[in-house]
């Protein structure tokens, strides 16, 4: 799909993206945007240099798939690629860059974009509602219902956990950690959070309880729900693992809508096994689209496909800003996220 084939710069988006101001902000500034229609999910390194071609000038990507298997991994191939066709700038549309070589970029002068800001209450919001399904059996009880189960109230029917009263604990205080955190305490059932991470400077408003923990050991053993917000490197790799999983209280809850390798999966499908009180909310997964094998099965698990950031808001919001990036540096002005910063 092309918009103003007449532009003189070539920006190339690897996915169809929602909203069509990302598109206006591009074509008002003279460039000619391509849009990849192909419908596989997972674009191969060879498709994305055939869409760079000779001349491109700047690349909207994708992130959606985690450590191992990468919709997009944006290297050495890729970026110096880009640099050949005369190309300055490459944005994810996302947050997250774990898919991104940021100093293979930096080698071949090409500026990387993010798409922070947009997507941190939406984020926040999927990381509660996983909350609260999995105290409440909520995705358990309906299936229940529709499978024509019900034949009347019961003491024992879908009992799960009250959340109030109930400390939360969060790994990885950034900017969505502590909107989780802001989020669950104002929302009157939790009386205190503690958490573990780096707070920015940004975040001035704190819930009033707010501890910082001495060690994520600490919130792993004193939480009753534990959501996860760290980036994902190879310091958070399977962050979450079989012995940090048995200092967890039998009926914990776990959240991670951040990336699926924070934690070891199959060591959480044992443990899930293990301890059937024990819950899980989980937005992403370690092999991306896949599940390990077991986890399907787990009745304490609720599971969604990677939509914490999926509101129209905010997904036309990290469409403009990925396409602000790219024209940023085009244009010569700061990219809105920029990684290195
Ligand atoms: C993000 O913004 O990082 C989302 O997880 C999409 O990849």
């Amino acid at each position: 799909e092309v918009w103003n084939p007449s532009g003189k710069y070539r920006v190339v988006s690897t996915k169809s993206m929602p909203g069509t101001r990302w598109i206006r902000l591009l074509t008002d500034q003279d460039c000619r945007v391509e849009i990849c229609t192909e419908k596989k999910t997972i674009l191969s390194v060879e498709d994305i240099l055939a869409l760079i071609g000779n001349r491109c000038d700047g690349v909207i990507g994708q992130a959606s798939r985690e450590l191992l298997v990468l919709t997009e991994d944006w290297g050495e191939v890729l970026f110096s690629a880009l640099k050949r066709a005369g190309g300055s700038a490459f944005s994810n549309m996302a947050v997250g860059y774990n898919n991104v070589d940021v100093n293979a970029a930096n080698k071949y002068g090409i500026a990387v974009g993010n798409t922070p800001g947009v997507l941190t209450e939406t984020t926040a919001e999927l990381a509660a509602s996983l909350s609260l399904a999995a105290a409440r059996r909520i995705v358990e009880a309906d299936q229940f219902m529709r499978a024509g189960l019900y034949d009347g109230w019961l003491p024992h029917l879908f009992v799960g956990n009250l959340l109030k009263g109930q400390t939360v604990g969060v790994i990885g205080a950034g900017r969505i950690g502590s909107a989780y955190a802001r989020m669950m305490h104002s929302s009157f059932f939790v009386i205190s959070c503690s958490a573990y991470g780096q707070f920015l400077k940004e975040n001035g408003e704190q819930p009033v309880t707010w501890k910082r923990a001495a060690s994520m050991e600490d919130v792993l053993r004193e939480a009753d729900v534990i959501s996860l917000h760290p980036v994902l490197d190879k310091t958070t790799y399977h962050l979450v693992n079989k012995e940090r999983l048995a200092i967890m209280k039998k009926e914990a809850i776990l959240v991670n809508a951040s990336r699926g390798p924070v934690i070891d999966e199959a060591a959480l499908v044992e443990h899930l096994k293990a301890n059937p009180m024990f819950r899980v909310g989980l937005d992403v997964f370690e092999d991306e689209p896949f599940m390990k094998p077991g986890l399907a099965e787990q009745k304490n698990a609720v599971v969604v496909p990677h939509i914490a950031s999926a509101s129209k808001w905010t997904r036309e919001g990290m469409a403009t800003l990925a396409a602000l990036n790219v024209l940023g540096k085009i244009k010569g002005y700061p990219l809105w996220g920029d990684p290195n910063r």
